[in-house]
């Protein structure tokens, strides 16, 4: 144990409980490279405006680099008694150069100091996030394109819902173009978010800036930010940045928990619309046919931390006053825990998803059970002039009448449908299939194949 970097003041060592309540290294190690960057910077800066001399200025330097090259190699001891990131790397410093390293701090806080390498780091992360999601979008796109024209050179059809009922006849390509475009929104959600974490805070000091000359664009401009902040108490107070990286992250986990309990459902032996690859599904110790998809199920339910995450963190920033309070300490984990959650599901589907196998036939049929061009008989009647909610009324009465009789719209006899309406005929009746049904919805952003086509091609022009 060596005396605390801020023990100047006491006279009592730390109570061992407390060290390692207090403790966030077991955590915050993980910023190290940033801490490291950041201290660098800083360093330089203080070089430039005559604050520390040149020779002072390069054996920090040397000794942060040999700092840095010893946690790259796994060689660096991590000492719970030096209570963080920020105290274990300028404790070895002084451990490496002597006192000198003492002058690293001249001008700064551990409160600025750990608002410049979280930002880093969720910069770094919200971009890396943003350019996975566009990974797999492109999936999506091309998934999207390949189901355009299955084996038999048709579009594949697939059963569209509302309310997990039969509702209409769409294409698969729109299925997958549906998740592109909330794929979209993430990755710009994201994109925004690291714009708007732009701004180093560094030099904000403990929370109302410094008396020494410190060129705070400087340390801006050579941590790749885009400006520093521009007032020192939000500098080191705010993690709305933070909460925004975790916003993106729950919203992106919902889509893709949606996306997976599609999966998991049209997985199942009930409906066979897809097989899931055996690479990305597991068995059962004991009932040897088991299939598990549990990707898609972890995917689901790893929504619930994801979510969590966010709502952790608001509740520890809502009620602390400015500037800084050791609460913030709690703002780092869940940031990790999305990070790394977000980062493998997206992994894992981008991987998955081209290895799965539809199967048309299945989705064909099931898209014509369940009434579902019952809406296009509809739109039949009202273009020969009866009123929408008229014809809406014919249609239900036949839908009843086939329904409580076993029967589809197409089984029912001519005078049955001649009886309904005079416009009818089993031919019209006849004339119900999905695949017209799907090539009749031609209005902009619709499931007519040429509109599809239209999506796909715009998405691969945006993501090329
Ligand atoms: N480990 C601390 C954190 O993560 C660093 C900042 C500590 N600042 C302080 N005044 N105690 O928030």
């Amino acid at each position: 144990q060596d005396k605390k970097l801020w023990g100047g003041r006491f006279a009592e060592a730390t109570d061992g409980l407390v060290e390692r309540f207090n403790a966030s290294v077991s955590f915050d190690q993980r910023l190290a490279e940033q801490d490291i960057r950041g201290s660098l910077a800083h360093v330089a800066m203080l070089g430039e405006v005559g604050i520390l001399t040149p020779d002072e200025v390069a054996q920090i330097q040397d000794g942060l680099k040999a700092v840095l090259a010893d946690i790259r190699a796994g060689t660096f001891e991590w000492r719970l008694d030096r209570e963080d990131v920020h105290m274990n790397v300028e404790a070895a410093l002084r451990d490496r150069i002597g006192p000198v390293a003492g002058k690293l701090h001249t001008a700064r806080s551990r409160n600025d100091q750990v608002a410049v390498d979280f930002r880093l780091f969720t910069k770094e992360a919200a971009l890396d996030l943003a350019d996975r999601t566009r990974s797999l979008r492109a999936v999506m796109v091309a998934e999207a394109e390949k189901h355009l024209a299955s084996d038999d050179g048709e579009a594949v059809i697939l059963p569209g819902y509302t309310h997990l009922q039969v509702a209409q006849p769409i294409l698969l390509s729109h299925w997958f173009m549906a998740y592109a475009a909330m794929l979209e929104r993430d990755e710009g959600r994201f994109r925004d978010a690291a714009a708007r974490m732009d701004e180093s805070p560094l030099g904000s000091s403990a929370l109302a800036g410094t008396p020494w000359p410190i060129d705070r664009h400087a340390t801006a401009a050579a941590l790749g930010f885009a400006r520093p902040t521009a007032n020192s108490l939000d500098g080191v107070g705010s993690r709305d940045f933070a909460l925004e990286f975790l916003s993106a992250c729950a919203i992106l986990a919902a889509h893709l928990s949606r996306l997976s309990e599609e999966l998991i459902l049209y997985s199942t032996f009930e409906f066979g619309f897809l097989t899931l690859p055996d690479s990305h599904t597991t068995g059962s110790s004991i009932m040897p046919q088991k299939k598990n998809p549990d990707v898609s199920e972890l995917a689901r339910g790893k929504a619930g931390r994801v979510f969590g995450n966010l709502m952790g963190l608001l509740t520890v920033v809502k009620g602390t006053p400015l500037a800084y309070n050791k609460d913030l300490q709690e703002d780092k984990e869940g940031v990790f825990d999305s990070y790394d959650t977000l980062s493998i599901i997206l992994r894992l589907y981008a991987d998955m998803l081209p290895k799965t196998v539809w199967h048309p036939e299945v989705t064909k049929a099931a898209a014509a059970r369940g009434f579902s061009t019952a809406t296009d008989l509809a739109d039949f009647l009202a273009r020969s002039g009866v009123p929408f909610r008229e014809a809406h009324e014919v249609v239900g009465g036949l839908v009843g009448l086939a329904s409580r009789t076993g029967r589809q719209l197409w089984d029912l006899t001519d005078e049955e449908l001649r009886a309904a309406h005079p416009l009818l005929s089993a031919e019209t009746a006849r004339s119900l299939t999905v695949e017209e049904s799907v090539r009749g919805r031609q209005s902009y952003g619709g499931t007519a194949p040429e509109r599809v086509r239209e999506q796909v091609e715009a998405a691969k022009a945006a993501l090329s």
